[in-house]
C-alpha cells in the first residue's frame, strides 16, 4: 500500500474517496452532510457506511462518512477499526484509492499512526491460497489528510506502516496452512526476515536441544516426522547501556496440534494451524523493532514443534527432564504448549534475559473464562504486569488480568515426579500458568493466554476472519516505552 501525508484544507483533499468519521450526537455539517444528519439517514454509530458521490465544492471523487461513536470515546484505538472498517468496505466495492481526513484533537501522532495501521490491517484477508482472486480488489493508496497538523507526522506514518506491515506478516504466518508451515519453515521465515532486518538469528536443532537437555520440549517433538526448532532472534541497540535489562519474548510455535496420543476430537481441529500465533506474533514483533530501534536489547525465542500421534510419539505417563532439571509426568499430551515453553523460558534464562514475557494459544479454559474479548495475563511480578498491562491499553489489544496464587498448587500434584503437566478439572487456564511459572521464578514474567483472541472465527467490519495478530503491538509498545 502506497502511503502519504497531505496538509490541506478538507476541499482540496485529492482522492477517488475522502473518509470522514462522523460522529453520534454531533451534527456534521461539512461536505452536504447536515440534511443527512436532520434527516436521520446518518447517526454516526459505529462503523456505519454512507458512500456520497458527486459532493459539491470538493476536489475528492467521493465521500465515505463513516460513524465513529461518541467523539468523547475516540481514542487512536478506535480511529484503528474505524479506518479499517472503511478499507474493508472500500476494498469489497472495488475502489483502489482513499483518504482519510482527520481534525483536531484527533489529528496527533498515536492517531495518525492508527489510521496507516486500520487501513493496512484492514486490507489483509485470509485467502491467500485462492486462485480466483481479482487483482483489482485492494486499496492500493492510502492518503493521510489534515489541516496543519504538529511536528513527528511523517515519522507516525511510518511508525503505523512498520507495525501494521509486521502484523499482517505474522497474521501470514499463522494462516499458513500447516503441510506448509512446518517447524523448520516457520525458521526460515524467521531467519529471512532476519537477514532482511539485521537481526541475529540462530535456529537450534535437535541434536543441540538434546544437548542442552530439553527433554521437555524434545518429548512433545518426537512424534513427528517434522524436526523441531527453537528459533532465537536477537535485537541489540546500537548504544548499550550498563542498566541490565534484557527483555525476552517467547512464543508458542506448535505448527500443528492434533493433541498427540491424547488425541483432539475431528470437529475442528483444522484450526490448530494457528497454535503458533504466539510464536508468529513474536517474530512479528521482532521485524518491527528491528526497524523502530528501542533502546533496551530484546531476545524472541520460539520453541517450534508439531505435536502429532504415532508409533514414537509421548504417551501419557512418559516422564521428561526439563532443561531447568525438574521431572514432568505428562498425563495429556495435548497439554503440549506448556511443555515446550519450559524450556524455551530456562534457555532465555541461561541467555540472560531478565523479563520474560511470553505468548500462547495454551488453553480452551482460557476462551471459556474471557471468551474472544481478552487476552489471559498472568504474572509473578507487579511491576512488569503493569508496564504490559498500560502498552495493551495504549495499544487496544485488550487484557485481563487472572490469579496466580499458592493456592492453586493443590491442583498441580504428581506421586511419579516434581510435577505433573496438567491440574484437575477446574481453572484450567490458571493451572496452565502455574505450570509455567515454576519455571520462570524468580524472574519476572507475564504470560499471555491468547486461545481466545488470536483468531477471528467470523470477520468483524475492521477486520477479516483468521488471524488477529495480537498481542504483537503491545510487544512492540512495551520495548519501546521501556527506558533502560
Ligand atoms: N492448543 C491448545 C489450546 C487451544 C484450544 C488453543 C482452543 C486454541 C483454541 C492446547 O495445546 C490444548 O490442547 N490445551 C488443552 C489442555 C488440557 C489438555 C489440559 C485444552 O485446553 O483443552
Ligand atoms: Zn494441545
Ligand atoms: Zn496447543
Amino acid at each position: 500500500m502506497h502511503l502519504s501525508l497531505q496538509r490541506h484544507p478538507i476541499e482540496k483533499v485529492e482522492s477517488a474517496v475522502l473518509i470522514l468519521p462522523v460522529f453520534e450526537g454531533r451534527r456534521e455539517d461539512r461536505l452536504g452532510l447536515g440534511e443527512l444528519f436532520d434527516s436521520g439517514e446518518i447517526a454516526g454509530k459505529p462503523f456505519e457506511m454512507t458512500l456520497l458521490h458527486n459532493v459539491p465544492g470538493i476536489q475528492a471523487t467521493r465521500v465515505l462518512a463513516v460513524g465513529a461513536g461518541k467523539s468523547g470515546k475516540f481514542t487512536a484505538a478506535e480511529l484503528r477499526r474505524t479506518i479499517g472498517a472503511a478499507i474493508r468496505h472500500l476494498k469489497s466495492k472495488s475502489i483502489t484509492e482513499a483518504a482519510v481526513w482527520l481534525d483536531s484533537p484527533h489529528d496527533g501522532v498515536d492517531y495518525v499512526s492508527a489510521a496507516v495501521e486500520g487501513a493496512i490491517l484492514g486490507e489483509w484477508d485470509a485467502g491467500r491460497y485462492k486462485t480466483d482472486k481479482k487483482p483489482s480488489k485492494a486499496v492500493e493508496r492510502f492518503i493521510v489528510a489534515l489541516a496543519g497538523g504538529g511536528p513527528h507526522l511523517e515519522a507516525a506514518v511510518d511508525r503505523g506502516r512498520i507495525l501494521a506491515e509486521a502484523q499482517n506478516f505474522s497474521r501470514d504466518l499463522a494462516n499458513d496452512p500447516p503441510n506448509v508451515l512446518t517447524p523448520l519453515v516457520l525458521a526460515g521465515h524467521a531467519r529471512a526476515m532476519a537477514e532482511e532486518f539485521g537481526l541475529d538469528c540462530e535456529i537450534l536443532n535437535r541434536d543441540r536441544m538434546a544437548q542442552l537437555g530439553m527433554g521437555s520440549l524434545l518429548g512433545v517433538a518426537i512424534g513427528s516426522a517434522a524436526p523441531p526448532a527453537l528459533i532465537v532472534l536477537r535485537y541489540q541497540p546500537a548504544t548499550v547501556s550498563s542498566a541490565a535489562v534484557h527483555l525476552g519474548l517467547i512464543g508458542k510455535g506448535v505448527t500443528f496440534d492434533t493433541g498427540g496420543i491424547s488425541i483432539k476430537t475431528a470437529d475442528g481441529m483444522e484450526k490448530m494451524k494457528y497454535d503458533m500465533a504466539g510464536g508468529a506474533a513474536m517474530i512479528g514483533a521482532m521485524r518491527a523493532i528491528a526497524q523502530l530501534k528501542p533502546a533496551i536489547p530484546v531476545t524472541a525465542l520460539i520453541p517450534a514443534v508439531e505435536n502429532m500421534p504415532g508409533s514414537r510419539a509421548q504417551r501419557p505417563g512418559d516422564i521428561v527432564t526439563s532443561m531447568s532439571g525438574k521431572t514432568i509426568e505428562v498425563i495429556n499430551t495435548d497439554a503440549e504448549g506448556r511443555l515446550i515453553l519450559a524450556d524455551a523460558i530456562t534457555y532465555a534464562q541461561s541467555l540472560g534475559c531478565t523479563h520474560l514475557v511470553d505468548a500462547a494459544t495454551l488453553t480452551g479454559a482460557v476462551v471459556v473464562a474471557l471468551g474472544h474479548y481478552n487476552v489471559g495475563l498472568f504474572a509473578n511480578e507487579d511491576a512488569l504486569r503493569e508496564r504490559v498491562m498500560l502498552a495493551a491499553r495504549s495499544e487496544g489489544e485488550k487484557m485481563w488480568h487472572l490469579p496466580l496464587e499458592d493456592d492453586y498448587k493443590e491442583y498441580l500434584k504428581s506421586v511419579y515426579a516434581d510435577i505433573p503437566n496438567v491440574g484437575g478439572r477446574y481453572g484450567g487456564a490458571i493451572t496452565a500458568a502455574m505450570f509455567i511459572k515454576e519455571f520462570a521464578d524468580p524472574t519476572p514474567w507475564v504470560h499471555l493466554d491468547i486461545a481466545g483472541t488470536a483468531w477471528l472465527d467470523d470477520a468483524k467490519p475492521f477486520m477479516a476472519k483468521g488471524p488477529t495478530g495480537m498481542p504483537l503491538r503491545t510487544m512492540v509498545r512495551l520495548a519501546m516505552d521501556w527506558q533502560p
